[in-house]
């Protein structure tokens, strides 16, 4: 038996007691909203182990406290990664940049073109093939959207995936499953390898944590939030349900992962519109 907040992580069969799985959990909830049911133990358990002994940290404690010490956004971020899955792939749940292309971009192109503001959100964004992905199809129906008032954002809590999508850089086997009518936006192997300027300039990106309160003022035409809610509990769900439906112009689209559920009061307001889509009612009028 080991000692209470002392660990050896140079054994194999590490593994976290109640306690420490109690602390990671809490402390998890509180800074980003996840929920972690007790099941999720030996794997949480089995990451850590890993994480401390590559890091050479013996003691669970210090762990623990590297995570409020000089370096916490590092360390919480590290966390982060280990808790979740940045999971993710071009065109991923492919009706929604269909429901994206059809119905939703032709009235805000025109609005554009007429000197309107268009905001599109990928929140969540992880290493930033969503983004690229509403970009690719902004900029096949509209080629000069770069040169309009449109703009989309990408945000997600870990800085080290927001970093990688303002590379812009792909491994081939990635840019391989992109339809080859957007070819012309894929970059060959060129001197650089990243995506063109044309497409990147459409994307602003950014560090943002959605369990706290959105720094924005203006308002989105669509957002898309996929297969991020899902880690988290029902009221956090339902929290950001709801911050998003305040976020969204009237009429404009929530696009949620395939494993999501509307819930709360924010369901009053977003009528459904397809599968995980939902478009944002008027005030005054409810589902
Ligand atoms: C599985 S990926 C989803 C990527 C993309 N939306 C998709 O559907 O392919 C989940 C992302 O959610 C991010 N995430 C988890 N909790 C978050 C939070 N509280 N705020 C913002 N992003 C969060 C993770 O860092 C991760 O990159």
């Amino acid at each position: 038996m080991r000692a209470e907040g002392s660990i050896s992580p140079s054994t194999e069969n590490f593994s976290l007691t109640d306690q420490e799985f109690e602390a990671i959990a809490q402390f998890a909830h509180k800074h980003f909203g996840l929920a972690m049911a007790s099941s999720k133990k030996p794997l949480v358990s089995s990451r850590l182990a890993r994480k401390l002994r590559q890091r050479n940290i013996t003691r669970f404690k210090d762990y623990l406290a590297s995570l409020d010490g000089p370096n916490a956004d590092q360390e919480r971020s590290g966390l982060l990664s280990l808790l979740t899955t940045n999971v993710t792939h071009f065109f991923r749940e492919p009706h929604h940049f269909e429901t994206l292309r059809n119905d939703v971009l032709p009235p805000l192109i025109e609005q554009a073109r007429r000197g309107g503001r268009v905001r599109l959100w990928s929140a969540g964004c992880s290493n930033g093939q969503e983004p690229y992905s509403i970009a690719m199809t902004v900029l096949d129906i509209c080629p000069e959207a770069a040169q309009l008032d449109f703009k989309i954002l990408g945000t997600d809590i870990d800085p080290v995936v927001v970093q990688h999508a303002q590379a812009a850089k792909y491994p081939e086997d990635e840019l391989a499953q992109i339809d080859a009518k957007y070819s012309k936006l894929v970059p060959k192997r060129g001197p650089d390898g990243r995506f063109p300027e044309s497409l990147r300039k459409l994307i602003t990106f950014g560090v943002l944590n959605l369990i706290e309160p959105f720094p924005f003022r203006g308002r989105f035409d669509a957002i898309f939030c996929r297969n991020v809610a899902i880690y988290f509990d029902n009221p956090t769900q339902q929290k950001v349900w709801s911050a998003f439906q305040n976020a969204l112009n009237p009429g404009g689209y929530l696009f949620i992962g395939h494993s999501e559920r509307m819930s709360g009061p924010a369901a009053q307001q977003l009528k459904t519109a397809g599968i995980t889509t939902y478009v944002n009612l008027p005030a005054g009028r409810k589902t």
